[in-house]
This record gives structure tokens, C-alpha cells and sequence, in this order.
């Protein structure tokens, strides 16, 4: 299912957006970093949802959605491991890969997993440029503040377009001991700061804020001028992003409880567990195939 469709010479980027929203008007291009700078000057709010495959990516990619973030949430919500530590390089090229094959007009932005870019810049840039190179991604995104802002600079300065992610970082559960709440007290709140700043100036375009209260979250917005990407982070980012699974109701939260920033849009969990009940009842009660579903 290839629906990339990008013309040899594309147009410049900028205007469409710039009169429409980031994702309307007439334009037939992808999604640029450069729209999303106009966005932000503009004040316009926008959505960002995690995908994993081809054929949800496309889905979202047709309801509009602007950007679409191949997280290493995958580990949890599609590989299911109990968090994104074990994630790989592998798995994310794999995955980028077939959400970029999905979709035409969302910016699709590659996660580093963990351990990919920790040991410094260099390692950095060797895997940003694989997910360009093999996914067709158009931007990375990675972990912390001040700690990553080294790989952050020589990464922009090579030409990857770079999201970051401070506040709660989930590829340091185990540094954290859990999932707790971030920028609490004058300290931590100082510290979060500095982070936001600290990527911003290393040449981050946007910067995820994870976990973090919302005064808080919204004094780093104000403070930036590229856009602050909330997930349990306030109302007043420039824009929010949702797992995917938690947005649709296909998390299972039965071992544990749904996050307070999590609202489920459908359910699909149920949706699918009753179709899947009704081919089973169907086929064990004789009516499924029925003769117009059989070949004469
Ligand atoms: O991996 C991921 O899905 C993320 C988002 C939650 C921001 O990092």
C-alpha cells in the first residue's frame, strides 16, 4: 500500500498552510517543519498522534491529522513489552517505514530508542540518518534537555529536523522508579526550564512536554518561540499529542489505572472484541460463509 506521492520538484513550502491551517487548503505535499514554525507564529493549535502501521497511519492521515509520531511507545502498544526500553533500532525502522508508505500528507516524525543515541553525537547521527535514509522519515525525535542537546545541535546542524522530549522521559522508567509527575518545586521547575531552553537552542523545532503541570507547561509555551507538544502537559500548548491506543479505547487498562491526561474517543476495544465474537458465533453456527460470500 504505497500512498507516498511526492513530486520530483514539490512546491515551496508555506503558503497553502499559512492561509488554510497547517493541514488545509489546496496543498498536496507533506507536511514541513517549516509549516509547523508558521503554525506557531500564528497561534494555531495542532494534533499529533502516534501510528505504528501502514493502514491506521492512513486513516489519520486522511482525517487530518498533521503529524504523526512513529513513538517508541510502540513497545508497550503494539510489541508488547511493559515499557520502551527493550525497543530497537530495528523495530522503529520497520515501523517508520510502513507509516510513511501509509500516509501523503502528515509529517512522520522517527523516535530514537533508548540506547541509540546515548553514547554521543556521533551514534546520534549515525541512526537520525537511517531513519531518513531507510524509513523516508522527515524528522527524529529524541529524549531529554540539557543531557541531549550535543546530539540535538550536530543533528540540525547535518540537516535532520529534530523534536525533542523533556519532563517525563519513559525511556529513564527505571531511573524514575515509575511514571511520576514533572516540574514540582522551585528546583525541578527551574530545572525544566532550562531543559526546554536548552533544546530549543540546540535547534530542536518543537519540543515535547511530558507529565508536566500545566502552569508550568504553560510558562515553557510562552517562553519558546517553536512550538511545545503537551501530552498530561495543560491546555495551553501549542499542541497535544495522544498515543493512539489510549486516544481510540484499545488500551487495555485492566492492569492498571487510565492516566488522568488519557480521553478515549471511541472504544474500540469493544468495537473489535464484538466483531471478532460475531465471526466466531457465525462460523460456529453454520452462517458464516453464507452463499453470497461463496464462489459457484
Ligand atoms: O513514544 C511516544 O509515543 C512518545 C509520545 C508519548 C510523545 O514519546
Amino acid at each position: 500500500m504505497t500512498r507516498t506521492h511526492t513530486p520530483a520538484h514539490s512546491s515551496p513550502g508555506g503558503d497553502d498552510t499559512s492561509r488554510t491551517g497547517l493541514y488545509g487548503g489546496t496543498a498536496n505535499r507533506r507536511v514541513t517543519v517549516r509549516d509547523i514554525a508558521a503554525a506557531k507564529r500564528r497561534g494555531e493549535k495542532w494534533p499529533m498522534l502516534t501510528a505504528y502501521d501502514a493502514m491506521t497511519a492512513s486513516v489519520f492521515d486522511e482525517a487530518g491529522i498533521p503529524v504523526l509520531l512513529v513513538g517508541d511507545s510502540m513497545g508497550n502498544c503494539h510489541l508488547g513489552y511493559d515499557s520502551t526500553v527493550p525497543v530497537t533500532m530495528e523495530q522503529v525502522l520497520m515501523l517508520s517505514a510502513a507509516v510513511v508508505r501509509g500516509t501523503r500528507r502528515a509529517l512522520v516524525v522517527g523516535d530514537l530508542p533508548f540506547g541509540s543515541y546515548q553514547e554521543g553525537s556521533v551514534q546520534a547521527l549515525r541512526n537520525a540518518t537511517r531513519l531518513m535514509k531507510e524509513a523516508g522519515v522527515g524528522a527524529v525525535k529524541l529524549e531529554g534537555g540539557e543531557r541531549s542537546a550535543e546530539q540535538i545541535d550536530l543533528l540540525v546542524r547535518s540537516g535532520i529536523p529534530v523534536m525533542a522530549h523533556v519532563g517525563l522521559t519513559p525511556q529513564s522508567v527505571n531511573a524514575y522508579g515509575g511514571h511520576p509527575v514533572q516540574g514540582r518545586g522551585e528546583e525541578a521547575a527551574q530545572q525544566l526550564l532550562r531543559d526546554a531552553k536548552a533544546v530549543q537552542d540546540a535547534g530542536a523545532f518543537a519540543v515535547v512536554l511530558e507529565l508536566v503541570t500545566a502552569d508550568l507547561a504553560a510558562e515553557v509555551t510562552r517562553g519558546l518561540h517553536v512550538p511545545t507538544v503537551g501530552i498530561g502537559a495543560g491546555a495551553e500548548c501549542d499542541a497535544q499529542v495522544l498515543v493512539w491506543t489510549d486516544m481510540a479505547g484499545m488500551t487495555d487498562w485492566s492492569g492498571g489505572r487510565r492516566p488522568r491526561f488519557v480521553k478515549e474517543y471511541a472504544r474500540l476495544r469493544e468495537v473489535l472484541a464484538g466483531a471478532a465474537r460475531g465471526f466466531a458465533e457465525d462460523v460456529a453456527g453454520g452462517t458464516y460463509p453464507a452463499p453470497e460470500h461463496s464462489f459457484r
